[in-house]
């Protein structure tokens, strides 16, 4: 279905104040967004807009109780210059499931394509060239009620903006695996890509910060027994040469770049082990020298090393990057495919057609 999406175009683009060649993630913002909104069960007014703040009334139901989802993927420009977004129906598959459990409604496919192609397309100059840039997409949607009261709302809003972007990790990520605060439980929303999970993780993440690490690595919230997630990114792990991933269970996020990494693990006959992984196991082998390595794995992110994992006291240094030569050759075959630098043998990559090759 083709949908009526109204343009109003920015008389006054600000790219050119912005530095292409150091972009901190999340901090700059391209020209114009895209809104639609939903009332009496149906999305409307659907429209691209100059990028601006949106004016809230202060009953908003999201901002009380907290009603609101988003998501995160990247377009890149590849080598003759075209724009290509990696696995989008895969976020809106995601951004359905987390709306069915915040009680939201669902988007059509092809209103987010739609939406998605006609933003990136009109602005096309952000989609960064430099090597590790991209262009992140963050569609999200919220509730929209103005009303005091604890209810499913009636009324939402679903935007889509974009940021050009560098990595979101600069180094190497050291990791502080949760024995005392929890993410997610069995029956909760960890799966869902919903504001209050990242809410619950701010607090512990200060802590942990001010112990010198970047992140915690999640457990389970009863025994703090078995490995989680990141919050920014599910975890990997190479044990005696297998690799091992915490398996899907509700409480993690079904993360598109874990998918990503297993297919391409698959394709070269490697069968990852997607099961519950102890912390205990996780130490053990750290002590027996069979810890090869750990690696995180996001949209923001990519795949990101760990260099250190820090437990109950104790911190746990990891090989040396340069030798962890699997995950350095799965990071630069995504980064290949998403370029369209070797075949997208997966149907991975949707490209949209470009009238300004940069
Ligand atoms: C993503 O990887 O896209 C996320 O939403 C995580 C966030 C840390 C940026």
């Amino acid at each position: 279905m083709k949908y009526d999406i109204k343009v109003t175009k920015t008389n006054q683009s600000h790219i050119s104040e912005v530095d292409f060649e150091n972009l901190p993630f999340g901090r700059v913002f391209s020209d114009h967004m895209f809104i639609a909104d939903y009332k009496n069960g149906v999305w409307g007014d659907l429209r691209i807009v100059p990028f601006d703040n949106i004016p809230t009334h202060p009953a908003t139901s999201a901002l009380h109780y907290g009603q609101s989802i988003f998501e995160g993927l990247k377009a890149f420009r590849n080598s003759n210059g075209e724009i290509q977004i990696f696995r989008p129906t895969k976020n809106l598959e995601r951004l359905n499931l987390s709306a069915a459990r915040m009680a939201m409604p669902a988007l059509p496919q092809d209103l987010f394509m739609q939406a998605l192609d006609t933003l990136v397309l009109l602005d096309q100059k952000w989609v960064p060239t430099s090597a590790g840039s991209s262009l992140y997409i963050r569609p999200f949607m919220f509730a929209t009620d103005e009303y005091v009261g604890i209810k499913a709302s009636d009324n939402y809003r679903f935007i889509i903006f974009t940021c050009p972007v560098q990595s979101y990790y600069s180094a190497p990520v050291k990791v502080l695996i949760a024995d005392k605060h929890v993410r997610a439980f069995p029956g909760g929303t960890g799966e869902a890509k919903a504001a209050g999970n990242y809410a619950a993780t701010l607090q512990p993440v200060q802590e942990a910060r001010a112990n010198g690490f970047d992140q915690i690595l999640w457990t389970d919230g009863i025994e703090f027994k078995y490995l989680q997630e990141i919050g920014t990114m599910n975890v990997f792990l190479q044990i005696d040469g297998q690799i091992l991933t915490p398996a899907l269970n509700g409480c993690i996020l079904n993360g598109i770049t874990r998918n990503s990494i297993l297919q391409l693990l698959a394709d070269r006959g490697i069968v990852a082990i997607e099961r519950n992984i102890t912390v205990d196991e996780l130490v053990e082998a750290h002590q027996k020298g069979t810890l090869e390595d750990a690696f995180g794995a996001g949209t923001a992110a990519t795949i990101s090393h760990i260099s250190h994992i820090g437990y109950k006291g104790t911190t746990l240094t990891l090989p040396d990057i340069e030798g962890r030569t699997l995950s350095q050759e799965l990071k630069q075959e995504l980064e290949d495919i998403k370029h369209d630098r070797i075949p997208d043998r997966h149907g991975w990559v949707h490209k949209i057609a470009v009238n300004v090759l940069i």
